[in-house]
């Protein structure tokens, strides 16, 4: 569950025209995002032509969360501009108004409430409500109680049947139910994704998650695992290198459990055929479980060109005995294990983690095991969380909390760690020349930005007079580094 464009901000990047956007006309840049939960931040873009041209419908839609939720907003986009509705940038401007939410960390129930408490003043407008994704699934009915006006709630896992609900909605219901799908096997499949990135295309693998981490609420929210075929997977990939995508990033909050259900493909089998899909250059996947990750992947990426250099594989503790709590499934040992096979594999694939501080009894000395195995895996970036409880979960029983201080005396220490050790890993990069994709330029610092295979960003100039296209593929000498980013010239 990360995203790869965090720690990127777009806010700050001139975005060049999008022109490439699935036959629709794509108008204003609505305004930049920053994810409240794992610092992740998106450029919302707002489709303003429907599919029937009819212009009474309008929706808005806030997105928060991580790529899983960008994703699925795209592909609930496209299903209201395939009903006849039309995207506006404004809340004013809307008929309907639709969050999509996100529970994984910190009170995320109360901030969507308070923010729907602001909107009580648009009722007699008599616009109407509509509450998606996983504090949806997770409060279910509680919200119609706590906010009336609010007419639509609606979990994940009921995304494929949006469309009956909007007929529901337009026929004037006033509580409308999505939430009893948490057991299909069935993945939302549409043909119609309202893509906002014109050059990386997302393709969700997998849905849901049968891990039960014993602090996670993920498999509460967005049901049990599913995959789709790898014949549809690969249909889509087709479909997007057809439209001038030339990156594809596979998701799923566990792209390496993946099951082919036609029984076809193994994941480390569908990431090479996806590769090698005509005009597309990379593919990236996130995210992998240490439990499922197999060594014929680290095989697959050696020997497959396309296939990115990088893994994210969150480790969550350093210690086999706060893993063993949070019920992770593998030890110390064993997730060492795994990065020794990725570490050694031909090619230098970049490695980065989440990591959590303060589950409840993790002493002092389990906290410097997670600072010692990173010292021993030597991350290229990670991210960071203090436990936070979280509703249903089995963690939320369990004692010595750990006070809120030294949670954040932890994670100060830990990211401090993390710079000192990702500006250590950056400087074997100076003096490489490394190829980006272009993803635009900050006009005020007069540097292009670009992402590598290892999904660094890399800063760099060209010479006065040089303009690059957003999602061209260039080479760049990178000259210097600092813990997060790259910096360079363009190889002439
Ligand atoms: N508290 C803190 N961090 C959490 N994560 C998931 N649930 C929690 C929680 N209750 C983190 C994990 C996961 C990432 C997406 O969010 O590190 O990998
Ligand atoms: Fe949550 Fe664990 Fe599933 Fe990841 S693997 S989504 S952390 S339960």
């Amino acid at each position: 569950m990360w995203n790869m464009f965090a720690k990127c901000s777009p806010s700050r990047l001139r975005l060049a025209a999008l022109s490439r956007t699935g036959g629709l006309s794509l108008a204003s840049l609505a305004r930049v995002a920053r994810d409240p939960v794992a610092g992740i931040i998106f450029t919302p873009l707002v489709y303003t032509d429907s599919m029937s041209g009819a212009a009474d419908k309008t929706f808005y839609l806030e997105t928060f969360g991580c790529q899983m939720n960008a994703h699925d907003s795209e592909k609930v986009v496209g299903t209201l501009l395939a009903q006849g509705y039309r995207q506006v940038p404004t809340v004013e401007e809307a008929g309907l108004v639709l969050y999509n939410t996100c529970s994984i960390r910190d009170k995320a129930e109360q901030k969507v409430f308070n923010r729907l408490a602001d909107y009580k003043k648009y009722r007699a407008q008599g616009k109407q409500f509509g509450v998606l994704g996983c504090v949806a699934q997770q409060e279910g009915e509680k919200i119609f109680e706590r906010a009336p006006y609010v007419s639509l709630v609606c979990g994940s896992a009921s995304y494929r049947n949006l469309p009956q609900m909007l007929v529901q909605l337009e026929a004037g219901s006033s509580r409308v139910t999505g939430l009893d799908d948490r057991m299909t096997d069935e993945c939302f499949e549409t043909e119609f994704t309202a893509r906002t990135n014109p050059h990386r295309g997302y393709i969700t693998i997998i849905e849901g998650c049968d891990k039960f981490c014993a602090y996670c609420v993920v498999p509460f929210t967005r049901g049990k695992e599913r995959s789709r075929t790898s014949v549809s997977v690969l249909e889509e990939a087709r479909q997007l290198a057809d439209l001038g995508y030339t990156e594809i990033q596979l998701l799923g909050q566990n792209v390496n459990s993946y099951r082919d259900p036609s029984g076809i493909k193994s994941f480390a089998e569908l990431l090479v055929v996806v590769a090698s899909v005509g005009g597309i250059r990379r593919v990236r996947f996130t995210t992998s479980h240490p439990r499922d990750f197999g060594r014929d992947i680290v095989e697959a990426i050696d020997a497959t060109p396309a296939l990115c250099d990088h893994v994210h594989l969150p480790v969550q503790s350093g210690s086999t005995r706060v893993l063993d709590a949070m019920s992770r499934l593998y030890t110390r040992d064993q997730y060492l294990e795994r990065i020794s096979w990725i570490q050694s594999a031909r090619r230098d694939i970049s490695l980065t983690s989440d990591l959590i501080v303060g589950f409840p009894g993790e002493t002092e000395r389990e906290f410097e095991e997670t600072l010692s195995l990173m010292d021993l895996v030597g991350y290229d970036s990670v991210f960071t969380f203090k436990y936070s409880p979280r509703p249903n979960t089995p963690a939320l029983r369990l004692e010595d909390a750990i006070p809120e201080a030294e949670k954040a005396r932890r994670l100060a220490v830990l990211n401090d760690r993390q710079k000192q050790i990702g500006a250590r890993r950056n400087q074997r990069h100076v003096g490489q020349v490394l190829q980006v994709m272009v993803e635009g330029k900050n006009v005020a610092r007069g540097q292009w930005v670009g992402r590598t295979s290892q999904i660094k960003v890399l800063n760099f100039t060209a010479p006065a007079g040089r303009e690059l296209a957003t999602g061209s593929y260039v080479d760049v000498r990178v000259t210097g580094c600092f813990p997060n980013s790259l910096i360079g010239e363009l190889a002439v």
